[in-house]
């Protein structure tokens, strides 16, 4: 069937494990994703046809899990940036017990690659009791949360086998980003021109993450530097933390490496009392109008011996490149971009990493591809 293509349904290919392969498949999924979410004649957001009056939400609330929530926090940024609508965002875990406040005019929206997890359904059907429009973003388009959903907007990953989530996560992005546009100019808060910039830069994505992939090789040549550690930090700021979050999830998940994300600029407030030669920092930063700040942040880092890995484009490695322990380059992107162009290192990074210390890469320890229990 195609909504639960068995693992034997869906090849390795010429890969070594699901992951890799899902990591490669990204420019093609992204693409074929966004293929769906923009008009290519005239680069406008098309979504899904859409019962109800967008341009009456006035709050969105997104709950997801892992991964999928770590899409909804890069999510929050885009949709108020552009569509000025506040947004709320929990683990689903943590939502229902919070006794959330869910007034009219919420658009309650649901992240889930399997579209099954247990938490993130009780909470949809939590808010659907509340009166709210759900909104859903999934990737297998039969599972239980698309059948609830009023705004059922599809990820085309195809299926993810690998239990760490890594083309769905980018797909969920371009979903996302899509959907905040659009809000955006429902809201009223964005002229076609700018939705058409939107979307120009939404379509970079793929050569761009194209791009990314090219440095396997020296990702795959760094990871003896991180499978020793016992310890890691990945730093990150504005649209790019929720992506620290995700690189620790991915080393944690696969190579059983304990690891956090920070935002870069609360190390100084505790987190850098870790810091010595035996802790590696992952440094997420794009050059822009961040990149000082987490420059600065590096710095302190460094000055504590901390070694750095440093994730940043060609400008960005010109600056502060100096005295890594490895650095990444990236190409420059649309900072809109960064999110889905900046996971494919720390995907990488988390996958050679998990090879070098020859855990089960697909079907790590004690983890389900989805969490069907509370
Ligand atoms: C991500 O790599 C993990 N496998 C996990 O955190 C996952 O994102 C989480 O369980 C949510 O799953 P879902 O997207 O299918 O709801």
């Amino acid at each position: 069937t195609t909504s639960g293509a068995s693992a034997a349904a869906v090849e390795k290919g010429n890969y070594r494990h699901f992951m890799q392969k899902e990591i490669f498949e990204q420019p093609t999924v992204v693409a074929q994703t966004l293929r769906s979410y923009v008009h290519q004649a005239n680069n406008t957001v098309a979504l899904p046809q859409i019962d109800f009056d967008l341009s009456a939400i006035k709050r969105v609330t997104i709950v997801a899990c892992g991964t999928s929530y770590y899409a909804g926090m890069v999510a929050k940024y885009w949709f108020e940036h552009f569509a000025r609508v506040p947004v709320d965002i929990d683990v689903a875990s943590e939502f229902r017990y919070r006794d959330p406040v869910l007034e009219e005019g919420g658009l309650a929206l649901f992240i889930s690659q399997s579209g099954e997890t247990a938490d993130t359904l009780a909470a949809l059907r939590h808010c659907k009791a509340a009166g709210q429009t759900i909104g859903v973003v999934v990737n297998v388009p039969t599972s239980s949360m698309a059948r609830e959903a009023d705004l059922l907007l599809p990820t085309h990953a195809g299926p993810e086998i690998g239990v760490a989530s890594t083309k769905a996560f980018t797909c969920q992005l371009a979903v996302l980003a899509a959907l905040a546009a659009h809000l955006a100019v429902k809201k009223g808060r964005m002229k076609r021109t700018e939705e058409q910039e939107v979307v120009k830069h939404l379509l970079e994505a793929p050569a761009a993450l194209n791009a990314a992939l090219d440095h396997d090789e020296d990702i795959a040549g760094m990871a003896h530097l991180i499978a020793p550690a016992r310890d890691v930090l990945y730093l990150g700021r504005g649209p790019d933390y929720p992506l620290a979050l995700e690189g620790a999830l991915k080393l944690k998940e696969v190579s059983y490496i304990h690891a956090e994300g920070y935002a870069s600029g609360e190390m100084k407030h505790g987190p850098i009392a870790l810091i010595d030669e035996a802790v590696p920092v992952i440094v997420l930063a794009p050059s822009g109008p961040l990149f000082e700040k987490t420059v600065s942040n590096m710095q302190e880092v460094r000055a504590r011996g901390g070694k750095i890995v440093l994730i940043s484009d060609a400008e960005g490695l010109l600056e502060a490149g100096e005295g890594c322990m490895a650095t990444i380059q990236m190409p420059k992107v649309h900072p809109l971009i960064a999110p889905l162009v900046y996971a494919v290192p720390v995907q990488l990074l988390a996958y050679h990493t998990a090879c070098v210390k020859g855990t089960d890469v697909d079907q790590p320890r004690n983890l389900a591809k989805s969490v069907t229990v509370e």
